[in-house]
């Protein structure tokens, strides 16, 4: 006998993260459709968050009797947008499950500054597509995974131009901050400042990139079970065109190897020609394209 209830949570335990891996395995087995659920970063930061945990819920579950059968998460990186991404379970489909976990989270959302929310579905997902038209969500942007390919990255030019990593401390936080609004267009009075010890602990190493004396750019590298992370990376205006944004990724692909991992990706805007042609001109390679639909707060 069925026996369907709904739960929700703040953060995500050693065994809700089991459940919904287990899930997401099912998930894309059945569709061949990737999610972006950041499981390894919400799990960290759950366990070095004591005594700074916020009364928000992010974690949205459906049960049959034990079974976790629906997933709805939220994302909430600290900027004016929260994301979110889930799945059910191929046996539960059509029953207005996913519905009933986009509901509640859409009251967590109307609780909280966030004035967007971001609606996230594989390209090939017809059922997500289609889910989220239903929402009234509009499309925003693409973007794509890529994956280092080792026998690619082995034959790309490795001669660079004197560009140094240097690990980031909490006096960079503000240069982060401003480097971030340039990188994705967003107010700096938006961006809020790292913690860069708690990042550390959490497995995000930032790095701040040197040339000739001056701060330049930055990367954040993440490396968990193996798996390497390239993210924010960027080099400041001023200082771009001159093959230096290159030495920035070859240094992050060197670093992440170092440090043990054996598979390396990062996420790129598909419209961003730019950095889409630094990366393959690197050895990355397209693994998947992920939606994002957006939503805006009605005042
Ligand atoms: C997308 C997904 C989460 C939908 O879960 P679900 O519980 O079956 O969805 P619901 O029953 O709540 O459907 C709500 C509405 O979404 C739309 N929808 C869902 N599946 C659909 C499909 N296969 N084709 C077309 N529309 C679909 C319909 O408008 C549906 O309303 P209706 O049944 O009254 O017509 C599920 O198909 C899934 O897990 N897919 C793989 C993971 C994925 O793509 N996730 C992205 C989520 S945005």
């Amino acid at each position: 006998m069925e026996s369907l209830h709904y739960e929700e949570s703040k953060d995500l335990d050693k065994d809700l993260y089991e459940a919904v891996s287990e899930l997401e395995k099912i998930c894309k087995s059945h569709d061949d459709v990737r999610l972006k659920l950041e499981l390894d970063y919400k799990l960290a930061k759950a366990s070095t968050s004591e005594g700074k945990r916020e009364d928000k819920m992010n974690e949205f579950t459906c049960w049959d009797g034990e079974r976790l059968i629906g997933y709805l998460g939220i994302d909430d990186f600290g900027g004016r947008s929260i994301e979110i991404n889930g799945m059910v379970h191929p046996d539960y489909r059509r029953r207005g499950i996913f519905k009933e976990l986009y509901a509640r989270v859409k009251r967590e959302w109307e609780k909280r500054t966030s004035d967007e929310m971001l609606l996230l579905a594989d390209r090939k997902s017809e059922a997500g597509k289609s889910f989220i038209k239903g929402t009234g969500a509009s499309y925003d942007h693409t973007e794509y995974e890529m994956i280092l390919s080792d026998s690619l990255f082995e034959g790309t030019e490795k001669s660079t131009k004197g560009l140094l990593l240097r690990e980031a401390t909490g006096d960079d936080a503000r240069e982060i901050a401003r480097q971030n609004s340039i990188y994705f267009n967003e107010e700096l009075a938006d961006q809020e400042l790292l913690d860069i010890d708690l990042e550390k602990k959490r497995g995000f190493h930032v790095y701040m990139a040197l040339f000739r004396g001056n701060i330049i750019g930055k990367v954040h590298l993440h490396l968990i079970n193996g798996e390497g992370g390239i993210f924010g990376l960027g080099i400041v205006p001023q200082w771009r065109g001159r093959g230096l944004g290159r030495d920035l990724l070859l240094l992050s692909v060197h670093k992440l190897k170092e440090l043990g991992a054996s598979y390396i990706f990062l996420q790129v805007d598909a419209e961003n020609d730019t950095a889409l042609g630094l990366y393959r001109s690197c050895g990355f390679e397209e693994s998947y394209s992920m939606e994002y639909h957006k939503l805006n707060k009605e005042r």
